[in-house]
This record gives structure tokens, sequence and C-alpha cells, in this order.
């Protein structure tokens, strides 16, 4: 399931990349200037330009999660994780706040721990 999960990750970011790469082409025909489409490149969390770190993982920041302190956790596995960690927003398990996705698992209650242990 992971490996299929990967090489979807994968074709996902190949595909963006390729938009990513038709929009650059294209802003010489929109007269746009190259500045104009890298900010729209880079305001929009999922569109990409580089290859995805091997895990992608998701700290819930919206209310639920937050009065149970997910901008705490959120600032904890940024620490050690890095770039593999980003924004989401409702999982949908907001009983079981502070909630984190990993590699599109939701993981309930989450800590470092648990999130450490869910990555490949
Ligand atoms: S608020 Fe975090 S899962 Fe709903």
């Amino acid at each position: 399931m992971t490996k299929l999960f990967l090489d979807l990750k994968f074709i996902f970011w190949l595909s963006l990349a390729l938009i990513s790469g038709l929009i650059v082409l294209s802003s010489n025909f929109f007269n746009n200037t190259r500045a104009d489409v890298h900010g729209v490149l880079t305001f929009y969390h999922d569109l990409l330009t580089e290859p995805p770190a091997d895990n992608h993982i998701s700290i819930c920041v919206a209310e639920a999660c937050q009065a149970v302190g997910s901008r705490q956790l959120e600032k904890d596995v940024k620490a050690k994780f890095g770039k593999e960690v980003h924004d989401g927003y409702c999982f949908g398990n907001c009983a079981l706040g502070p909630n984190a996705m990993v590699n599109g698992a939701i993981i309930g209650r989450a800590s470092v721990e648990k999130i450490a242990k869910a990555r490949t």
C-alpha cells in the first residue's frame, strides 16, 4: 500500500511539474513575467517545484485540533522532520485531536513518537 502511495505521489508530482513547466512556457504567450509565474507557483502549497520528500506529514491546524495542542505538536514535528511536514485543515477526526496524517493515514491523539513510528 505504501509503495502504491509513493508511486501515486510521484505521478502526482510529475503531473504538477509538467503543469508548472507549461505555465512557465505559456507566460510568454500571455505576456506575464517569470516573477508573476513564480508568485503563483509558490503561493499554492500543492504546486511543487521539486520532488516531494519520501514521507508526507500533515498536522491538522484547524480549530478543534489547535484547542488540544496541534500548534505545539506542529513545531515539535517540524523540528524533527523538517520539510516533510505541512499544515493540514481538518481531517474529519476532530474528537481525537490533535490529528496528523502520515502518508495518507490519519493518526488520532498524535504525538511525535506516533508520527515517527508511522513514517516509512
Ligand atoms: S479540527 Fe483537526 S481533524 Fe478536525
